[in-house]
C-alpha cells in the first residue's frame, strides 16, 4: 500500500508536513494507483527516534480518493531545529521511516540547503539523489522541473508512464507515481524536508499564464494547468490548501532564524506572454526581438510581486535567499548577435528592473537558480549586462539532477558570468553569519546510476560584499 514512499517538507520551527500516497499498483494506466473510489483511514507516528521508542505523536488521518489518496498531515508542536522520524501504517502494513528537521530559530550558527532541479526520468539516472543523501542539509530547495510532461516514449532505456503527452489528471497522477517508483529519489525524500516550487515542465513546455507556445487556446491551457497543478499539490509535501482549478498560490518563505530567509517564487501561473511568441510558436523560443522592452509585462503577477515585496521589506535576516526558477542575472547565448530564452527573467526587463532593485535594498541578498540545465556562477547586477552598473548579488545556478546538458558555452557575450559547469548533480549552499558557501557537486556520468560524484567547484561570499570568490 505505501509503494510511493514518504516524505516530509515545508518545515516551520514547531511543525513539519508528513506525506504519503497509497497506490496498490502504482503502474496503473489510468493513475489511480488500482485503489478503490473510497477514502481510506491510515494512521501515522511521529517520534524523537529512529526506533520509534519516544513516540511524539500518533493519530489517523484519511486518504481521500478525491486526493488521489494522498495525505499531507501537519505535525505540530515539535521542537526547533530537530530531527524526528516518522512513517505510516495501516493494519499490519508499515511504510518506510522518514526522516525529518524542523526549522531553527533565534540565532543558528549554520544553516544548509541542498538545490536542486530538472530531473527528466528519461535521460538520466539519480545517481544525483544517492548522494544527496549523504548530504548533511537542512532542507532540499526544488526548483522546478519536477516531472516532464512528453510521452514516456518505449524501448530500451529509463521510461516513465504514461506512454502519451500529460493532459489529464489521471496522466499527471501516473507520471509523479512513475518518477518516485526511483529508489534514490524516493530515498532523498524519505531524509530531508523539501520545499518545491515549480517551472514549466509540471504543466507544459515554455508555458506562461494562461498561454502557451503555438496559439493554445487560453481555456485549454487552464484545463490542463488545473490537471497539473492538482498532481503536483497532491504528489508533493506542501503546507498548501489544494488548488481551486487552476489558481493555486505556492509562493511562500522559510525563516532559519535570523540567519537565513529563503523565499520561493512562482515564475509561470501568472506570468505574462513572452515576447516574440509568435516566432517561438514556429520553434524560435531562442533569439532577440524588438518586443523585448517594450511593454511592461509582469512575471510574478501583481499579489505575488506585493507579498515579495513585503518578505523583502520585513526580514531581518542576515542573509535572503531567492529561489529563483528562472536565471536572473541574464544569459546572452548569442555569437554575432544578441540571443536569450526569452521565457527567462530575459524576457521580461522592466519586471526584472523592479525585483533587483528590490534585492538591493535588503541585507545579503543570493538569488538560487535553475533550469538551464547548467551550473553556473553569476553576477546579478543593477543593469544586467552592464558590468560598470553595481554589483547587486551573486546567483548561482544549481546543475540538473539528469536533464539533458545544454553544453554552449553562452561566455563570449555574457561578461557577468563567471564560471559555466557543463555537468549534472546539485547545489549545496551553507551560510553562516560571516560567510556564504557554495559548492557544486556534479556526477562522472548521468547514465550510471551508481556513478561518482565530485566536488567541481566552491565559491564563498562574505556578509557585507555580494562578489562571490572562488575559494
Ligand atoms: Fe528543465
Amino acid at each position: 500500500m505505501f509503494t510511493l514512499g514518504v516524505a516530509s517538507g515545508d518545515p516551520t520551527p514547531d511543525a513539519v508536513i508528513l506525506w504519503t500516497r497509497l497506490a496498490l499498483d502504482p503502474t496503473a494506466g489510468d493513475g489511480s494507483g488500482a485503489m478503490p473510489d473510497e477514502d481510506v483511514e491510515i494512521a501515522w507516528d511521529l517520534a524523537a527516534d529512529e526506533r520509534f521508542e519516544r513516540v511524539l505523536a500518533s493519530a489517523t488521518v484519511t486518504a481521500r480518493a478525491a486526493d488521489g489518496h494522498s495525505v499531507h498531515v501537519d505535525a505540530t508542536g515539535l521542537e526547533a531545529g530537530t530531527d524526528h522520524w516518522y512513517r505510516f501504517r495501516l493494519g499490519d502494513e508499515t511504510s518506510t521511516v522518514g526522516r525529518t528537521r524542523t526549522l531553527p530559530t533565534g540565532a543558528p550558527e549554520r544553516f544548509s540547503v541542498a538545490v536542486v532541479n530538472c530531473q527528466m526520468y528519461e535521460s538520466g539516472a539519480y545517481g544525483a539523489y544517492r548522494h544527496l543523501a549523504d548530504e548533511d542539509v537542512d532542507l532540499v530547495a526544488h526548483l522546478g522541473d519536477y516531472i516532464y510532461e512528453y510521452a514516456g516514449g518505449e524501448g530500451e532505456g529509463r521510461h516513465s508512464l504514461p506512454n502519451r503527452v500529460l493532459e489529464t489528471l489521471g496522466d499527471y497522477r501516473l507520471r509523479y507515481a512513475s518518477y518516485r517508483l526511483d529508489p534514490d529519489l524516493a530515498a532523498a525524500h524519505a531524509r530531508f524536508p523539501f520545499v518545491a516550487t515549480w517551472d514549466d515542465h509540471e504543466v507544459a513546455n515554455n508555458y506562461m499564464g494562461d498561454t502557451a507556445p503555438g496559439d493554445v487556446d487560453a481555456e485549454v491551457v487552464r484545463a490542463r494547468k488545473a490537471a497539473a497543478y492538482r498532481a503536483w499539490w497532491e504528489n508533493l509535501p506542501v503546507r498548501l490548501d489544494p488548488p481551486d482549478g487552476s489558481d493555486l498560490a505556492v509562493y511562500r518563505a522559510f525563516d532559519a532564524g535570523d540567519l537565513a530567509r529563503l523565499v520561493l517564487l512562482d515564475e509561470r501561473q501568472d506570468a505574462a506572454e513572452p515576447p516574440c511568441r509568435d516566432a517561438q510558436s514556429t520553434g524560435l523560443d531562442f533569439g532577440n526581438c524588438d518586443e523585448v522592452e517594450g511593454e511592461d509585462r509582469t512575471r510574478l503577477g501583481a499579489d505575488q510581486e506585493a507579498w515579495l515585496a513585503d518578505q523583502l521589506a520585513t526580514s531581518t535576516a542576515t542573509w535572503n535567499l531567492l529561489g529563483n526558477p528562472v536565471v536572473l542575472a541574464g544569459v546572452d547565448g548569442g555569437s554575432d548577435t544578441a540571443a536569450y530564452y526569452l521565457d527567462t527573467w530575459d524576457g521580461f526587463p522592466q519586471a526584472r528592473r523592479r525585483l533587483i532593485a528590490q534585492l538591493a535594498e535588503v541585507s545579503n541578498p543570493v538569488v538560487l537558480t535553475g533550469d538551464y540545465h547548467a551550473g553556473m556562477t553569476l553576477e546579478v547586477r543593477a543593469d544586467p549586462f552592464d558590468q560598470s552598473s553595481a554589483l547587486v548579488a551573486p546567483e548561482f545556478m544549481a546543475p540538473p539532477i539528469s536533464s539533458v546538458l545544454f553544453p554552449q558555452d553562452v561566455s563570449a557575450r555574457t561578461p557577468q558570468l563567471l564560471e559555466q559547469l557543463n555537468h549534472h548533480g546539485y547545489l549545496v549552499v551553507d551560510v553562516t553569519p560571516d560567510e556564504l558557501t557554495a559548492r557544486f557537486r556534479v556526477l562522472d556520468d548521468v547514465a550510471d546510476p551508481d556513478t561518482e560524484i565530485s566536488t567541481a567547484s566552491t565559491w564563498t561570499v562574505r556578509a557585507g560584499d555580494p562578489e562571490p570568490t572562488r575559494a
